[in-house]
């Protein structure tokens, strides 16, 4: 997931409504850390992303760098002696970055278009309508969003809910490898499934929510090179695709047999059919024309953020770093 537009993130939770129960926020795409704080730690000491061997090992780390003594003045002189303490004032640096505006711009041009600064091409405004319309992509019903709010961040394009779409196993993935392995997102296995609260009725099992996976914002998704939590698709373009046609030609996304390949059978009826666009029966055909996809994928660039500006002003100047990549 983006570390972009984290920062709004609410901690685990299951919303209880007259119409439904969902799970609801935390960080990663299984929502396992509360709080951004924790999850800047969780990549760290990840085997399979920056592998330090301990807490301890990082904070040496950190404690050699050029800006030591910026943390130090921030945490304590004495904060290196408690090595424990000083790694979880990493994740509290990490996170307080990605609150400034570095992490949050807001500079899109959808940005520009809800506070009357850009107007929308005759396809991006139809993309848009598409994306709102209720009985076509219906996008907006999860990736929530407010285009007559001038705020921007009544515009997040997520209510930060967890579902199971129906996406299709990834071969790449090396674990998946094993036919018996299936990632369940909310049920593991990098996390153990959440207890459920005393707001959930008493018939809700936490099995409903295997293999919901927590929905991501859609701003700067134009610029991924890969899409999904198990980075399945690899263009834009195939995303929006899958979402008109899962129900109308299954087996262009699920091989031959066409019924949803990365679910135990116990769980494929976790992934969601009651809601336009995947509430169609096949023989309904696509519920958008291939016109309406190019239209809904020109919306979606619009969500872009301009690109960084080299000397933010939130930036403190990094004396002594070599290569930093704040370019000073
Ligand atoms: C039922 C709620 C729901 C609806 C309706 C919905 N989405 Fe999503 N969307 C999700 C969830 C949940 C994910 C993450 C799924 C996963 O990775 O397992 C997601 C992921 C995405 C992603 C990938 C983001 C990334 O960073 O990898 C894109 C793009 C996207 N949706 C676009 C759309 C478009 C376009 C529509 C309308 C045609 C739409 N969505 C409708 C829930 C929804």
């Amino acid at each position: 997931m983006s570390n972009a537009y984290t920062s709004f993130t609410p901690k685990f939770q299951f919303r209880v409504t007259a119409e439904d129960v969902d799970p609801v926020g935390g960080f990663f795409w299984d929502g396992r850390s509360d709080t951004a704080e924790l999850q800047a730690l969780g990549p760290l000491l990840n085997k399979l992303e920056m592998n330090n061997k301990d807490a301890a090992s990082v904070v040496r780390k950190i404690a050699s760098a050029p800006y030591a003594q910026m943390f130090k003045d921030e945490f304590g002189s004495q904060i290196f002696n408690n090595p424990s303490l000083a790694f979880q004032k990493i994740g509290v640096a990490i996170a307080a970055f990605e609150r400034t505006s570095a992490l949050q711009p807001f500079s899109s041009k959808y940005d520009q278009f809800i506070q009357g600064k850009a107007k929308f091409t005759p396809q991006e405004t139809n993309g848009m309508k598409v994306f709102m319309d209720a009985n076509k992509g219906n996008c907006a019903s999860c990736h929530t969003m407010n285009p007559s709010s001038p705020k921007p961040s009544d515009s997040l394009f997520t209510d930060f809910a967890f579902y199971a779409t129906g996406i299709p196993r990834n071969m790449a993935i090396p674990r998946n490898a094993n036919p018996s392995f299936y990632d369940l997102g909310l049920c593991g296995p990098d996390r153990t499934k959440p207890a459920l609260t005393s707001n959930v009725p008493a018939n809700i099992s936490i099995e409903k929510f295997c293999g919901t996976f927590r929905m991501t914002s859609l701003r700067n998704t134009a610029e991924r090179k890969a899409w999904m939590h198990n980075g399945f698709f690899k263009d834009l373009r195939d995303v929006v695709s899958f979402y008109a046609t899962r129900n109308s030609d299954p087996k262009r996304w699920y091989g031959p047999k066409g019924i949803p390949n990365d679910l135990p059978s116990a769980y494929v009826g976790n992934i969601v059919s009651d809601r336009v666009p995947f509430n169609r029966p096949a023989s309904a055909g696509p519920a958008l024309t291939e016109r309406e996809i190019d239209d809904v994928l020109a919306f979606l660039k619009t969500l872009s953020d301009a690109p960084a500006q080299p000397q933010g002003p939130e930036v403190p100047p990094l004396v002594g770093v070599k290569n930093n990549p704040f370019g000073r």
